[in-house]
């Protein structure tokens, strides 16, 4: 291959997230059977009036819904909309979505007004970043007509977001610059802004809230706690102490604690770290030896998905290759003090994290749920040595710093085990190179390879329902299983369509050494047999979805899923939200309750506490007009994208943005 074949692999590691070298031997010949032909029936049936086959749903589900009917949660009631695509969002009928913040927006009172034509890093840094995922709604009064919302910012598209910039991964970055760099880690990271909910019943942006915050990897100290604190592999020359790092990145989804922080999960940090030494982001650089080169192979650092390295030090690994093990872990930010010092727990290990969803125990000890999202890859549990105490939050901030992370291991007859990641316990010894829980932390996906934790299907979003005390686990897709390693829980080869398993923890104890898991759904069109779909006979033509990625749960302890397709966008179809009844006669129906434009994911579902506002994040708009199993391919650039939503101006690129949706004359959202 050539090098920039291999040097330059982002467009498919982004839809993926595939480049550590651990995956089995491909079966990529599959997946293009079935994605054509389901392609082809696809386009010839239309998307309208069928129900699903009642053949094809598992027994298990519908008897595990009668014996679970526990009488919350409640049927859904919205008219579904028509699953399609197009260049425009879409609502059900009786809703309204309206742009609440868009990229660029202005976030604080001086911030310069968007121009798309005269980007700066400090314009950047004091509008509204890129990429939209994980959102957060902090009430500040006892009505939640006042509140703090707080997005992670996941990465940047540099071919939609500057003018006249092909795609730069394509062809190994000869036109990136120090500053469109610069540019580029001003738009990552986190906003945090005071919003109200005005008389009118429309939310708008506070712009001279006190509040407001932007949080970048170029601008934001933030500190270490935890197991590794002060690790040899943490130093650097800029920091020798290995206790402060500058800035987080790929701020994926998320999660809010009981005690009002903010959780932003750093998930794809390989991809931005650089050598010029490589031939290939899986070839371990020169020079490097022992448990680093091990680390870097076990997480494709240095990933070569950005440029940042040839302009930024630290990110270049032959000049600071302790940098990528400052990345990876789970960050804690409090929102309402916006001179705090966010603060990176690294008790909670570091993988390529997901989300961060967090639950008090029964017993009173915080729990976080964390996917590690790449094929494979693993599902961890976090449980706090300390308790909760609604009296003290400046304990509270304290909870991350200690606990035990454990890893899942799904057995075929149901259990679920939580292995403990923990250092001179099992595997986890000098004979593997560990000498203390650090190194653990360090190398989570290494310890949970030894614990021998189950390879899943790329798991995102873990969210705990606490209405119903069950944890539903998001396995987007895997198309590179092969035929004879399937297991219970990823029963699939060639997993294009993805799947959800429901945990349930013993007497909701969610500290348990083990639970009880079943699938809920395997997604998918259940009329193409070859897909292997699982949904209640109720779902229709257009509520079935593919690769959830997203979860929620409303105030009714109502399950909704969020999808992204990724490039390949096997269905034809734009990526939505969906409502998915967990509970009763109608367990596993999913409905289509909200559409995005062409090209975009759908992330961050986040509801109000009183279920009358949803917020969700349409991530890359206009991105994506590119389908090669229709054999239709329209690549989006600045000068000519796929669609200019939301603003639909000839002179303004598509903007990724948060929406806020309630129901026409107010009241609960479905
Ligand atoms: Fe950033 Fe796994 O989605
Ligand atoms: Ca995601
Ligand atoms: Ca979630």
């Amino acid at each position: 291959m050539a090098k920039s074949d291999s040097f330059c692999n982002r467009a498919e590691a982004y839809e993926a997230h595939d480049d550590v070298p651990l995956s089995p031997a491909r079966g990529d010949a599959i997946g293009d059977v079935i994605l054509s032909r389901y392609s082809r029936r696809d386009i010839m049936r239309g998307t309208l009036g069928v129900v699903a086959a009642v053949s094809l749903f598992g027994p298990q589900a519908l008897a595990a819904g009668e014996a679970k009917a526990v009488g919350i949660g409640g049927r859904f009631n919205f008219e579904e909309i028509e699953a399609g695509v197009d260049g425009s969002h879409h609502v059900a009928p009786g809703y309204r979505a309206q742009v609440l913040l868009r990229w660029g927006d202005p976030v604080f009172p001086d911030s310069p007004p968007f121009d798309p034509l005269k980007q700066s890093p400090e314009a950047q840094l004091r509008q509204f970043g890129y990429n939209n995922d994980y959102i957060a709604f902090f009430p500040l009064d006892a009505e939640g007509r006042r509140a703090l919302l707080c997005v992670n910012h996941e990465y940047t598209n540099e071919e939609v977001m500057f003018p006249d910039l092909p795609r730069q991964d394509l062809i190994c970055f000869p036109d990136m610059t120090a500053e469109l760099v610069d540019i580029e880690m001003a738009a990552h990271g986190v906003t945090i802004v005071e919003i109200v909910n005005a008389p009118d019943g429309d939310w708008r942006v506070v712009r001279d809230s006190p509040y407001n915050r932007r949080i970048s990897p170029s601008n934001t100290a933030i500190t270490v706690d935890g197991p590794a604190v002060g690790h040899d592999r943490l130093k650097t020359h800029a920091d020798p102490t290995g206790t402060r790092i500058l800035g987080t990145l790929n701020n994926c989804a998320g999660g809010q604690t009981p005690w009002g922080t903010y959780l932003t999960a750093e998930e794809n940090f390989h991809g931005y770290f650089w050598s010029d030494a490589c031939a290939g982001p899986r070839e371990t650089p020169k020079g490097l030896g022992g448990a680093q080169a091990a680390s870097y192979a076990r997480y494709g650092v240095p990933g070569l998905w950005q440029a940042w390295g040839k302009f930024v030090d630290r990110f270049n690994v032959d000049k600071a290759p302790n940098e990528p093990n400052r990345f990876g872990w789970i960050v804690e930010i409090d929102p309402l003090d916006p001179h705090s010092v966010p603060v990176k727990h690294t008790a909670l290990g570091r993988f390529r994290h997901e989300g961060a969803e967090c639950l008090i125990n029964t017993d009173g000890r915080v729990v976080i749920y964390s996917g590690d999202d790449g094929r494979f890859e693993y599902v961890y549990r976090f449980v706090s040595d300390g308790r909760y105490d609604p009296n003290d939050r400046a304990a509270n901030m304290k909870l991350l710093s200690s606990g035990t992370l454990s890893v899942a291991k799904f057995h075929e007859d149901g259990r679920l085990e939580w292995l403990p990641l923990v250092f001179g316990q099992g595997p986890l010894t000098a004979a593997n190179g560990f000498t203390s829980q650090g190194d653990v932390v360090i190398d989570a996906r290494i310890a949970a390879d030894l614990a021998g934790a189950t390879r899943m299907d790329r798991p995102e979003d873990v969210q705990p329902n606490p209405t119903n005390g069950r944890v539903y686990v998001m396995l987007t897709n895997n198309k590179e299983r092969p035929e004879g390693a399937e297991d219970a829980a990823n029963p699939l080869a060639v997993n294009v369509f993805g799947h959800i398993i429901e945990m349930t923890p013993p007497d909701g104890d969610h500290a348990a050494s083990e639970y009880r898991w079943e699938m809920l759904v395997r997604c998918g069109d259940p009329q193409v047999s070859e897909v292997g779909a699982l949904w209640s006979p109720e779902t229709s033509a257009n509520g079935w979805f593919a690769c959830p990625d997203n979860a929620a749960v409303d105030s009714q302890g109502r399950l909704w899923i969020s999808t992204d397709q990724g490039e390949n966008w096997p269905t034809g179809r734009a990526d939505g939200l969906y409502a998915l009844e967990t509970e009763g006669e109608r367990r596993c129906t999913a409905r289509l309750f909200f559409r995005a434009p062409i090209g975009a994911e759908l992330c961050g579902p986040c509801f109000t506490p009183d279920g009358a506002t949803l917020f969700v994040a349409v991530q890359h708009p206009g991105t994506d007009g590119t389908d090669k199993y229709k054999g239709f391919e329209r690549a989006s650039s600045f000068a000519d994208p796929a669609t200019r939503w939301p603003d639909f101006d000839p002179a303004i690129p598509p903007r990724p943005s948060v929406l806020v949706i309630t129901k026409n004359g107010g009241g609960r959202i479905a």
